[in-house]
């Protein structure tokens, strides 16, 4: 469904009288949220508004929230004490959406201690936004704007990237895994695809404007279209990718898809669910051209126990199965993951099957987080949650591994020669450039500015931890 966007930025930018307004957002969630504030941009920018930096000139203060964990919430609230001023000298426009007002213990907490809050929207609500402004700027009365139910995948929603070189590109919304830790399927709703085509004329735009790389997001990727076959709904999908005809049935069909479109150099995706690697998927992988063999794998916890009680729906055996095939079938890939360190009920032995699978599995990139606990999730209710000096000892054991076990991966790469995707300067020193490799590495070298959005050959010659560098004197264009 198209969203009814344009009327209401024209409005409001008849009532700023076409005057230049300024807005100000922070984004503080993972890369869907992201893209959704490349959303909110759009919007806004179709509306007059240019973006600042400073606050203190904005005549709107966004901000796109994260409930994933606890920290999100002193960081949200921590900011609003400071806006508040602006609000009290210039009547600065608030608002605030994202995932955590989805939460109705968060917006009465707003509604009572932070009152000068102007919009309020949710995850289900964002192509409203336009008119919602347009309400506050007019009505000068607050507004919530927040549906339980899931909302409609809406097309044609402006999006403004500030990133010229790789963008993101949202395949579904929602989850229905349920794991028992996380608040994501209570924020998000539950699963939706977009049509294939409009995914498809999306990367195939975004190409024409120059575009290399494309991450594909989901919270499952892997059951693309999945819960629209469950509901008996056909998803044969004819569609033209490059000018040929094919069916889009899967995310397989969709990867193959995506892989024929030119100019677009890489494709990657997150996140896929171990339960759900589908062969058909490793398959599109392997024979591809531009899908990067670095796979995100999220672990969660090594032990089969936990696993269980997190609902994950997959064995420490299962998950190091799925690894092994990947890489039989699937030469040269490398993993990436995520782990949370003292989910309820983790013992000594549990915490040590998950350092095992950290050892067994030579990630290039651990993502690892402290269980906090969520209202509303059932790990919530577990008894036995772990003390926090425990988790925090634990955290700074598997940070300890990960990182020695990184170490020796990036030791690898020394001598090798990587294609790396030229993004920019660095942000610390503006002579140096850097890149990444397919496997998502940063690599740091000497280069000239015009290989900016270009793919080198570089090679490695040193390792640090968390970059590597790469020597000036062996680029070549590829
Ligand atoms: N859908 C994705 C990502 C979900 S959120 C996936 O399934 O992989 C990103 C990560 O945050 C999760 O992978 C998990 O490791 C972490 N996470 C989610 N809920 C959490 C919680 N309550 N405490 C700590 N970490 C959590
Ligand atoms: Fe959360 Fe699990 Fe869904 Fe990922 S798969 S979003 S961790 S419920
Ligand atoms: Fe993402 Fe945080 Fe929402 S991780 S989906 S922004 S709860």
């Amino acid at each position: 469904m198209e969203a009814n966007i344009k009327e209401w930025t024209d409005k409001i930018k008849e009532i700023n009288n076409n005057k230049t307004k300024k807005f100000s957002i922070m984004t503080m969630g993972c890369q869907l949220n992201e893209n959704d504030s490349e959303k909110l941009c759009g919007i806004v920018d179709q509306a007059g508004y240019k973006k600042t930096d400073n606050l203190e000139e904005a005549d709107l203060i966004l901000f796109n929230t994260c409930c994933v964990r606890e920290n999100a919430e002193d960081k949200l609230f921590g900011k609003l004490g400071e806006v508040k001023k602006y609000k009290e000298q210039k009547g600065t426009i608030i608002a605030i959406g994202g995932c955590m007002m989805q939460e109705k213990h968060i917006v009465h907490k707003l509604n009572e201690s932070y009152p000068f809050v102007d919009i309020i929207f949710g995850t289900h609500t964002l192509e409203n936004f336009p008119k919602d402004l347009y309400n506050a700027i007019v009505e000068k009365k607050k507004i919530e704007d927040i549906l339980d139910i899931d909302g409609i995948v809406y097309e044609g929603v402006p999006t403004y990237r500030e990133d010229k070189i790789k963008a993101s590109v949202p395949i579904m919304n929602g989850c229905n895994n349920f794991c028992t830790y996380c608040i994501v399927p209570f924020v998000r709703g539950r699963e939706r695809s977009r049509n294939p085509q409009d995914i498809i004329n999306e990367v195939e735009d975004l190409a024409k404007q120059g575009y290399k790389e494309i991450t594909l997001l989901g919270q499952n990727v892997n059951s693309y279209l999945v819960s629209q076959k469950q509901k008996g709904e056909d998803v044969d999908f004819r569609v033209v990718a490059n000018g040929e005809e094919m069916t889009v049935n899967s995310f397989a069909t969709l990867l193959i898809a995506l892989d024929k479109i030119k100019g677009i150099e890489r494709i990657r995706f997150v996140s896929p669910h171990p339960k759900d690697f589908t062969d058909d998927v490793i398959d599109a992988i392997a024979n591809s051209k531009n899908i990067c063999k670095l796979i995100h794998l999220p672990l969660q916890s090594g032990s089969t126990e936990i696993l269980k009680r997190m609902n994950r729906k997959y064995t420490k055996e299962e998950y190091l199965k799925l690894a092994e095939r990947i890489s039989g079938r699937i030469p040269d890939v490398t993993f990436s993951t995520d782990i949370i360190v003292g989910f309820p009920g983790e013992t000594e032995e549990d915490f040590e099957d998950t350092l095992d699978v950290v050892s067994k599995v030579n990630f290039e990139q651990v993502y690892m987080f402290i269980y906090s606990r969520r209202v509303g999730t059932p790990a919530d209710k577990m008894e036995n949650q772990v003390p926090e000096e425990i988790k925090h000892k634990r955290f700074d054991r598997l940070k300890k591994l990960a990182e020695e076990m990184i170490e020796i991966r990036n030791k690898e790469y020394i001598g090798t020669y990587q294609k790396v995707l030229v993004e920019g300067t660095s942000k610390t020193n503006s002579s140096i450039l850097t890149g990444r490799t397919e496997s998502n590495k940063v690599v740091n070298f000497e280069g000239s500015e015009n290989l900016i959005g270009k793919m080198v050959n570089l090679k490695i010659i040193s390792e640090h931890m968390w970059y590597l560098k790469g020597s000036c004197d062996t680029i070549q264009n590829v």
